[in-house]
């Protein structure tokens, strides 16, 4: 059944961009079902909810159309009891709301001209729509979806989808994609980063969504860390050698620039400390977009992450006319991200790095978040297809033994990040299944795929057929039961 189709207003038109057709191209309808085709059987034993953000545009854009522009889809899927209930919703963003009512965009993308927008705010840099479409985590009883550019922060009701509103304790220059839950403590911490001294600012949110720590983090400009990670005591923060051309952030213009000749520095916190507790550390140039887990050794902080060996790759030479160096930036083929260790030693200030696995590319790493700050073994990335930003396939490293497991997705086929969802009573840090959705190109239909994550090889041992094609997109996680009651 299809509801709220009629009220969700759509403008675009076919077109020709590339991430706006084949598994990108939107969906419009919203449904919410439990007839669902079964291949094989759910496990009895999963009692959850997969929720993945999508990239979903309802209008053409003002310039240049960039992937991450669209508007912020959500699709779960609630298991329960070997049976599975499907639905997807827009985040009734302030923008789309705004743009529902204009019946056409009124804020430029990330590759457009901010002076081009027709209204201002509702982004980092007061000019972009706040789509809310790049991560999502489940807190505090809600879905909370985010932007990268720095938005208001949207939650959602877990069982309806309902968008409830913003969340009251973002602060004024928004938070950025990936706050962190630590399932431990049920905190929720989070970063921004803006064009305005002291450039960022670190958060903690109790269990209970209230606001218990804000902070400056001071930089030496504005910067662009996508993510952030943390250890039991700690959190990490950092300042890639990757950013917006100061002398074009005056004019109004973003346009990042690389510095190979910049360390990258990671500053180091207590998770309640005061701006004078961090501590600096200076590693090799690089740019990093997500952290697989941090954990504290000794004297030493570890962080792993994808490190990436060509932050400005060259441009795509088969992608349409302005569009080719976009295209390279999030082909993972083109950045080429491999797993790398940093290690921090709190002590003498010095920084130890090495490579993990030269298997790249590799990114969008899942782990089993019950040891999430602490030390673990296993690591679920996707690999990237060649060209495009699709994932069509998965990794499992073991970071014990250096061994690495592979499997595609298979042709035309491409998948989310495949979050862990750990068995009742596990007997092993893998005791558990991975979890993704599928865009089947050749099938024109989506799936939910369920892995046993002892037996990647094995393939699924459950696929549901979803009621329609869904758009590839970004960030995904998973939520147990229990996380959606609080
Ligand atoms: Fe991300």
């Amino acid at each position: 059944m299809a509801t709220g189709v009629d009220q969700v207003k759509v403008t675009l038109e076919p077109n020709d961009h590339p991430y706006r057709n084949g598994a990108w191209t939107p969906v419009f309808e919203e449904v919410d079902t439990d007839e669902l085709e079964i291949i094989g059987t759910i496990p009895a034993d999963i009692d959850g909810l997969y929720v993945r953000n999508t990239e979903n545009p309802v209008h053409d854009s003002i310039g240049r159309y960039h992937p991450f522009d669209g508007d912020g889809m959500i699709h779960t899927i609630r298991l329960r009891n070997g049976k599975a209930h499907y639905r997807n919703r827009f985040v009734r963003t302030k923008g789309f709301e705004a743009e529902q009512e204009e019946g056409g965009p009124l804020w430029v993308g990330i590759m457009g001209k901010p002076d081009d927008s027709k209204r201002k705010g509702w982004g980092a840099h007061g000019s972009i729509k706040d789509s809310s479409s790049t991560d999502v985590v489940v807190h505090a009883g809600a879905i909370l979806s985010t932007f990268y550019q720095c938005g208001e922060g949207y939650r959602l009701d877990p069982e309806t989808l309902e968008t409830i509103g913003t969340a009251d304790w973002v602060p004024e220059d928004g938070i950025s994609a990936h706050p962190k839950v630590d399932e431990a403590t049920g905190e929720l911490l989070f970063f921004n980063y803006s064009t305005k001294a002291p450039y960022c600012h670190y958060g903690v949110v109790g269990p209970d969504n209230a606001l218990k720590h804000f902070i400056p983090i001071e930089l030496p400009g504005a910067r662009l860390p996508h993510d952030m990670a943390f250890t039991e005591n700690f959190a990490i923060f950092n300042d890639c050698p990757l950013y917006w051309k100061p002398e074009l952030i005056e004019r109004n213009l973003f346009i990042p620039a690389y510095h190979p000749d910049e360390p990258t520095r990671f500053g180091i916190i207590p998770r309640m400390g005061q701006p004078e507790d961090i501590k600096w550390f200076d590693a090799k140039p690089t740019y990093v977009l997500h952290w697989t887990n941090a954990y504290e050794q000794g004297d030493e902080v570890v962080l792993d992450g994808y490190f990436q060996n060509e932050p400005v790759p060259p441009p795509l030479t088969d992608f349409p006319a302005g569009y080719e160096s976009m295209g390279a930036s999030i082909d993972l083929h083109s950045f080429k991200p491999e797993l790398h260790r940093w290690r921090f030693n709190m002590k003498t200030g010095e920084t130890k790095e090495e490579t993990l696995f030269n298997d790249y590319p590799v990114e969008f790493g899942m782990i089993n978040q019950q040891i999430a700050g602490k030390p673990y073994r296993y690591v679920y990335s996707v690999t990237g297809e060649p060209g495009w930003f699709l994932f069509n396939g998965l990794t499992k490293h073991d970071l014990e033994t250096g061994e690495a497991e592979h499997i595609s997705f298979g042709e035309q086929r491409f998948g989310s990040e495949a979050p862990f969802i750990p068995r009742a009573n596990p007997q092993s840090e893998d005791d558990g299944y991975l979890i993704s959705f599928i865009t089947d190109m050749a099938q024109n239909r989506s799936e939910c795929i369920i892995i046993d994550a002892q037996d990647i090889a094995a393939g699924p041992v459950c696929t549901i057929i979803l009621p329609h094609r869904i758009s590839s997109g970004t960030h995904a996680t998973w939520a147990s039961a229990e996380q959606i009651a609080r």
